[in-house]
């Protein structure tokens, strides 16, 4: 049994299977692609939206206060280690899965299982808290034109705010779900835009915010002390989350071993150096405490009076986190067809619509439910679980990374990570370190998500799995179209 548990699938025959011909994926993405995926999926709610909590606090945890910059700075160095991490498994294993197909190769298949349960927290939960994200911006757009939805229409119940639901969370997912069933033709054309909208909104916003900044602001610096600072770089850890999202696409990369890894890095690079600087800017333009939550970076420029300036970036919000929403979504579905590939998950979820060919069950089953969680719950709580979940998955990563060079030494590893194994000892250590920064409720919660996953693990995957069955799979095709 335990022998059975740890079960490792090898490299090769991860490789094989990609490359059977009935469900190979189409291979078109340059470095430069694949850095506009990874730009695509990192700037959105965690930049927009969740840096007000971080900085002002909730219930929960303490603020950062203008400190905000050093958790940015903390949780930038913890992904860099981490993606160092990435790149050396994803050259090496370029094939759709990210982080699960790693651990399937290195950690045996309960723990592979494992990180394919919780990256659906790093991706379907995180399209709930995009959403919900997604939604203050669009009210704040509203606002400014002089529009106002009701408090009942756009808050989920519970807390001090409560309504009754965030329905235009709810439809922009549905919205979105509809267009990922029909498939988009020129959406790897389409992100190239909505990327470059995303840049130019936080470079306007950096350099008109820069031009009103108040150093009074940034005293005291951490209003909170440390713990503030550590328990805010746990939250905006969120707006990194998606560089990982360049290796789930590593299978339909031209040239995955070179262009991965300049996707990977490049993508967290030009997020990291663009974070800090948004952070600088945004807590010297309005004291701390002043920050709104719901729309932090258009609401600061209209206190400090650019209305306009409000308007532009959340125009650029609304269109940069909707991208974030279509590549999150992709990607719970590109793990989804892994796992299902593997046979851990039904073979009916990678089933491809006969007329639109895309996989319209996982969609569908994915809009649905992360368009329910977004009407009904509290941002911050989608935002803890994602975190949680996708640290829980880096640092099977990292492992897997030293225990890949101990049991597969000769294998062509095209980018090799420097300082073996200090760096992804350091990875994780950060991870873990940032992890226990987290709310205890979310805690509690990733102990029972967890628990539910490995029942669910014992009652299917044990059985079904390919490597159990030892069988060739039966035809899969092509999940979807290019992002
Ligand atoms: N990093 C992505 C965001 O901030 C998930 O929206």
């Amino acid at each position: 049994m335990i022998r059975r548990l740890f079960r490792t699938k090898p490299i090769e025959q991860i490789l094989a299977d990609a490359d059977h011909p009935t469900h190979r994926l189409k291979k078109t993405l340059t470095a430069w692609d694949l850095t506009c995926l990874g730009i695509g999926a990192i700037i959105g709610t965690g930049i927009f939206v969740l840096i007000g909590t971080a900085i002002v606090g909730d219930a929960h945890r303490p603020g950062a206060g203008p400190g905000i910059i050093l958790s940015f700075v903390l949780s930038g160095l913890t992904c860099a280690l981490a993606a160092l991490c990435y790149a050396e498994m994803s050259a090496m294993i370029p094939v759709a899965g990210s982080a699960y197909t790693f651990s399937y190769a290195t950690l045996g298949e309960l723990l592979a299982w494992l990180t394919g349960w919780n990256l659906i927290l790093e991706y379907g939960v995180a399209c709930v808290a995009v959403a919900i994200g997604w939604s203050g911006y669009f009210n704040n757009l509203l606002r400014l034109a002089g529009i106002e939805l009701p408090h009942w229409a756009t808050h989920p119940p519970g807390g001090t705010e409560g309504g009754v639901a965030n329905i235009p969370a709810a439809i922009i997912v549905l919205l979105v779900t509809v267009i990922l069933v029909i498939g988009i033709k020129e959406s790897a054309r389409m992100t190239g835009i909505v990327v470059v909208i995303k840049l130019a909104v936080i470079l306007f916003f950096i350099g008109i915010g820069s031009t009103s900044l108040d150093s009074s602001n940034w005293s005291p610096f951490m209003p909170q002390g440390f713990a503030g600072v550590g328990a805010a770089a746990a939250i905006v850890f969120f707006a990194y989350i998606g560089f990982d999202a360049v290796s789930t696409a590593a299978e339909e990369a031209t040239n995955p071993k070179r262009d991965v890894p300049i996707g990977i890095i490049g993508s967290l690079t030009v997020c990291t150096i663009l974070y800090i600087a948004v952070a600088t800017v945004l807590t010297g333009l309005v004291p701390a405490g002043q920050i709104d939550i719901h729309a932090p970076v258009a609401e600061a420029l209209q206190v400090v009076g650019f209305k306009w300036g409000a308007a532009v970036v959340a125009i650029g919000a609304v269109a940069g986190i909707t991208s974030v929403l279509v590549v999150m979504m992709l990607g719970q579905i590109r793990v989804f067809f892994a796992m299902s590939r593997d046979r851990l998950l039904g073979p009916w979820l990678s089933v491809v619509h006969p007329r639109f060919g895309t996989p319209h069950r996982a969609t569908i089953l994915t809009g649905v439910a992360v368009a329910v969680l977004s009407a009904f719950i509290p941002i911050g709580e989608a935002a803890d679980m994602t975190n949680i979940g996708t640290f829980f998955a880096f640092v099977l990563v990292c492992i897997g990374v030293i225990i890949l060079r101990h049991t597969n030494p000769d294998h062509p590893r095209p980018f090799r990570l420097p300082f073996m194994p200090l760096v992804p000892i350091l990875a994780t250590i950060a991870c873990l370190w940032l992890m226990w920064q987290l709310p205890a409720l979310t805690w509690i919660r990733f102990g029972v998500w967890t628990v539910i996953g490995i029942l669910i693990y014992l009652g299917y995957g044990l059985k079904q799995s390919k490597l159990a069955a030892l069988e060739p799979t039966p035809s899969l095709v092509c999940p979807e179209k290019q992002p």
